[in-house]
């Protein structure tokens, strides 16, 4: 087997070395460790147009849960992303649109952008809706989500997106947890050439939520979809009457910009809570340094903008920084597997960022589709969502970037609202597997699970001391969850429910969640949630849901249901289950496999012992460890005798 080199020093990063080198970087983050509040300053003039300057730069007692960045400081997000680009920029490309059919494209300038977005924050206006009000979007990924959520920040209300994915009961739990007035959705989407209903899935929810008095519907396929005059909204005809002018909201930097649900261990998901001066601030910055992103430059994120890389790395930190970004309505392997390297080429991309569980899909079918494409634009290459593993890492960067493109490999999350870890082109040098060094003022930690900090190389849970900018600043409606969430194990420290590595040269391998959070093709989800997905079905009495380790998406859903005394197993019943959870929550929250349990292992205290239900899923009977402490062992043997064994 050919031996892959296991570090890639600064210097063989050819292709990108604009902003920093390594003495710059380490002088600029020994700065904003040792004056946070001087460096955050001036970065904040740097980087983004105030109304009015703030009154302190940073105000955090992590201890009380009580964060605020730039604090009396005025701006606005919208203004930021568009208006002030507008003397220089105003015919130059913001966004590139390639939709699911590669027929269909088209771009839209900075003027075009600021027409739109104030059209919609009329249309908006028009609905009643005020600052502070919460609108949900629930869209494809065409230009008008970023639209709408522009058009959100420009009059102050806050957006909360949920990914076109989710089904009806994941929207309506998200509208009525942020108590939202207005949905905005599409007929519906075209994803790898299927189309996909969303407005039926938001007819159903917000049949449940009674607070909802408009649904704002931006047709996208013209196709066939109920119609109710008293709630619903035709957005292309209402937005041709209404002017392309509307003056940005004045906001303070600490206002709630939007919502994003994610999945956390327990419970329903968290709304984590940005604000708008300090996220947008780390989220303009990361852009420019990690993907060392150069005026003129074509700039690709694949996400969703469901999820917060769309949030973060699509729409507010490449637009504050007068980038032109790609949105792409289609899926990798549509046409065909080529797909990415098709849109490469097509629009001459320079900076391109996807997910380890794509590169890993696309590298199974091996290096032709990339051969075929022009790829010579791609200067930088990042990933993003999950650990790489060294081959797809290699491939990635031979095959795709030709030995030429650095890689940057970012560890994040929802709650940290940009990159937090990484490596940096020109600055820190790649290790294959590896996410790499903090970000400017960012102090990670390792502590062990009896809170001592552990210093030099070790492993351990991975947490972030301090605060930076772009920190979540509470889950929405629940400051007191917030607290206990991620600031209550280990007071002054965020804990992140990552465990990590830190090896001989200070650089982190994330070693996966610790909680019961998994992370199937790079979309984080809950256990709690696909469990209550499963109990919603009459047959099902109780469920339990693990990961086990899957050679494309990184883990795999494996779930084990105990039936009603009156169900009756069947393989009819294991599939209906498998649809009711794409029904309820979203195709790609479907189990790959569930097993009937007539018993799940439980202390006596009634806790399901996860740890033997993974260890089973992952048919890992040597480690089972002791079973003694159950109420009733014999459980045990009956799940490993009827477990499911797959490749
Ligand atoms: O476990 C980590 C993993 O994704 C989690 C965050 O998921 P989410 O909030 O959906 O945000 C995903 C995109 C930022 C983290 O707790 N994760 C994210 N990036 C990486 C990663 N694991 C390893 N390496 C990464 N680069």
């Amino acid at each position: 087997m050919k031996e892959l080199k296991s570090s890639y020093p600064v210097l063989e990063q050819a292709k990108a070395h604009t902003y920093i080198n390594s003495d710059k970087y380490d002088a600029m983050y020994k700065q904003s460790i040792e004056q946070p509040d001087i460096f955050w300053a001036e970065q904040a003039e740097e980087f983004l147009d105030w109304y009015k300057p703030w009154d302190s730069v940073s105000d955090v007692d992590l201890k009380t849960a009580d964060i605020k960045w730039f604090s009396g400081g005025k701006l606005n997000v919208s203004y930021n992303c568009i208006d002030r680009h507008l003397v220089s920029k105003a015919n130059d490309t913001a966004i590139i649109w390639e939709g699911d059919d590669p027929s269909d494209d088209k771009k839209i300038t900075y003027q075009e952008l600021h027409d739109h977005v104030c059209r919609f924050a009329n249309l908006l206006k028009a609905r009643g809706v005020k600052k502070g009000d919460r609108v949900c979007i629930y869209m494809p990924m065409i230009p008008e989500i970023g639209y709408a959520m522009l058009a959100c920040a420009r009059i102050g209300a806050v957006h909360s997106v949920v990914f076109g994915g989710f089904s009806t009961e994941a929207i309506r739990s998200r509208i009525i947890d942020a108590d939202c007035k207005v949905v905005v959705t599409s007929d519906e989407s075209l994803r790898g050439g299927r189309v996909i209903p969303l407005k039926v899935n938001v007819d159903a929810a917000v049949a449940d939520c009674p607070g909802v008095h408009s649904v704002i519907v931006v047709q996208r396929t013209g196709g066939d979809v109920a119609w109710n005059d008293k709630i619903d909204v035709n957005y292309q005809e209402e937005v041709a009457k209404l002017p392309a002018a509307c003056e940005p909201e004045v906001m303070d930097a600490e206002d709630p910009l939007f919502i994003l649900y994610t999945s956390g261990s327990t419970g329903t998901p968290k709304g984590v809570l940005h604000t708008c001066g300090g996220y947008l601030l780390y989220a303009a910055m990361t852009h420019k340094y990690v993907f060392d992103y150069k005026e003129g430059e074509i700039y690709w994120c694949t996400a969703d903008a469901g999820w917060i890389t769309g949030h973060s790395y699509i729409f507010y930190g490449p637009l504050a920084n007068g980038a032109t970004t790609l949105v792409f309505e289609g899926v990798p392997t549509y046409p065909d597997a080529g797909r990415f390297w098709q849109v490469c080429d097509k629009h001459q991309v320079n900076v391109f960022y996807t997910a380890p569980t794509a590169i890993r899909a696309l590298m199974s079918v091996g290096d032709s589709f990339v051969e075929k494409a022009d790829l010579s634009s791609l200067r930088l290459l990042g990933t993003v969502g999950e650990p790489i593993n060294p081959e797809a890492w290699h491939w990635y960067y031979e095959v795709v970037g030709k030995n030429n493109c650095p890689i940057v490999d970012t560890w994040w999350q929802t709650e940290t609202g940009g990159i937090l870890i990484t490596s940096l082109p020109g600055a820190v040098d790649m290790k294959p597997g590896a996410a790499g060094k903090p970000f400017f003022g960012v102090k990670p930690a390792l502590f062990d699970k009896d809170g001592n900090t552990l210093e030099g190389e070790d492993q351990g849970l991975l947490m972030i001391t301090g605060s930076w900018p772009g920190q979540l600043r509470s889950v929405y409606g629940d400051h007191e969850r917030f607290y206990q969430t991620y600031l209550s194990q280990y007071p002054g420290n965020y804990f992140t429910g990552d465990g990590a590595r830190r090896d001989e040269d200070g650089f982190y391998w994330i070693t996966g969640r610790v909680d019961d959070v998994l992370n199937v093709s790079g979309h984080r989800l809950g256990t709690a949630e696909i469990e209550s997905a499963l109990v919603l079905h009459p047959a099902v009495a109780e469920a339990a849901v693990v990961g086990y380790p899957h050679e494309i998406k990184g883990q795999g859903v494996y779930a084990y249901v105990t039936l009603m005394n009156n169900a009756t197993e069947s393989d009819e019943l294991l599939k209906e289950l498998t649809e009711f959870v794409a029904k309820e929550l979203g195709r790609f929250a479907k189990p790959d496999y569930i097993q009937y349990a007539p018993g799940l292992p439980k202390t006596r205290s009634g806790k399901i012992m996860r740890r033997i239900l993974r260890k089973i899923a992952e048919n890992d009977l040597d480690t089972l460890g002791d079973t003694s402490t159950l109420a009733d062992p014999a459980v045990v043997d009956n799940l490993v005798s009827n477990r499911i064994v797959h490749g």
